[in-house]
C-alpha cells in the first residue's frame, strides 16, 4: 500500500483499513476502548506542540494504529491471559515490534512508519528493546508513541489488572522521565488537557505490567 497524504482542515486522516487494524488489535488485547484511536490522537497532539511536520505527524499517526500489529500476527494465547507472563512468554512477546515492522513492511507502508512501529518500546535511558537505543537516538515520534502507549494503557482495564486512576497515571509518568520517557515528552503529555478522558476513572488501583 502506498499512502497518500491527506489533512482535511488540519486533521490528518488515516486508511480505513489502517483503522480496522488497530481495533482487530485492540479486540486481541482486550482493549475494551480504543487504545489505538486514542494513542493516535494524543501522539498528534503532542507532535503538533512539538512542531512536528505534517508528513511526520502522518508517519507517526499512522504508526500508531499499527504499533502492536506485531502481537496480533504472533496470535499467542498468553496476550490476552488475565495472568502474569511467564520470563519466556516475556521474551517470546518482545519480538512483537519487529515482527510488527515486518508487516508494515509487507504492506509496504513508508519506511519511516516500519521504524517507529520497530522503536516504539525503546526507552529513554536505553533499556527497552529490540535495539536497546537510547536518549535522542530514538527518533522522536517513537519518543511520543512510548509516552502515549504506556499512558493510554496505564488508564484502561486490562484482562491483567485494572485501570490506573489519572492521577496515579499521572505519578507514573513524572516518575519515569528520564527513565522510561523522554523527559520533554512526559512534561507536554502531563500539561495536555486532552489525556483525561471524560469517563475518568477513579480509585486507587496497583499495576504490575504496562503492557
Ligand atoms: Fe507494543
Amino acid at each position: 500500500m502506498i499512502f497518500a497524504e491527506q489533512a482535511v482542515e488540519g486533521q490528518l486522516l488515516v486508511d480505513d483499513d489502517l483503522v480496522r487494524d488497530g481495533a482487530s488489535v485492540d479486540r486481541f488485547e482486550r482493549y475494551e476502548v480504543g487504545h489505538a484511536e486514542r494513542i493516535a490522537e494524543l501522539a498528534d497532539k503532542l507532535a503538533i506542540r512539538f512542531c512536528i511536520a505534517l508528513r511526520d505527524r502522518l508517519m507517526l499517526k499512522r504508526a500508531a494504529y499499527f504499533h502492536d500489529f506485531g502481537e496480533y500476527s504472533m496470535n499467542r494465547a498468553y496476550i490476552s491471559s488475565p495472568r502474569e507472563l511467564t520470563e519466556a512468554e516475556r521474551l517470546d512477546l518482545y519480538r512483537h515490534p519487529v515482527i510488527g515492522e515486518q508487516q508494515a513492511s509487507k504492506r509496504e507502508f513508508p519506511r519511516a512508519v516500519q521504524l517507529l512501529v520497530r522503536w516504539h518500546h525503546e526507552w529513554w535511558n536505553g533499556s527497552g528493546y529490540p535495539d536497546k537505543i537510547s536518549g535522542n537516538g530514538i527518533p522522536l515520534g517513537a519518543r511520543i508513541l512510548r509516552a502515549c502507549d504506556t499512558y493510554s494503557a496505564l488508564t484502561s482495564d486490562r484482562p491483567f489488572r485494572k485501570a490506573f486512576s489519572y492521577e496515579e497515571a499521572d505519578r507514573y509518568l513524572l516518575e519515569s522521565a528520564g527513565i522510561e520517557f523522554d523527559p520533554e515528552v512526559a512534561a507536554a503529555l502531563l500539561a495536555l488537557p486532552e489525556r483525561i478522558q471524560a469517563n475518568a476513572v477513579e480509585g486507587s488501583r496497583e499495576a504490575e505490567d504496562t503492557q
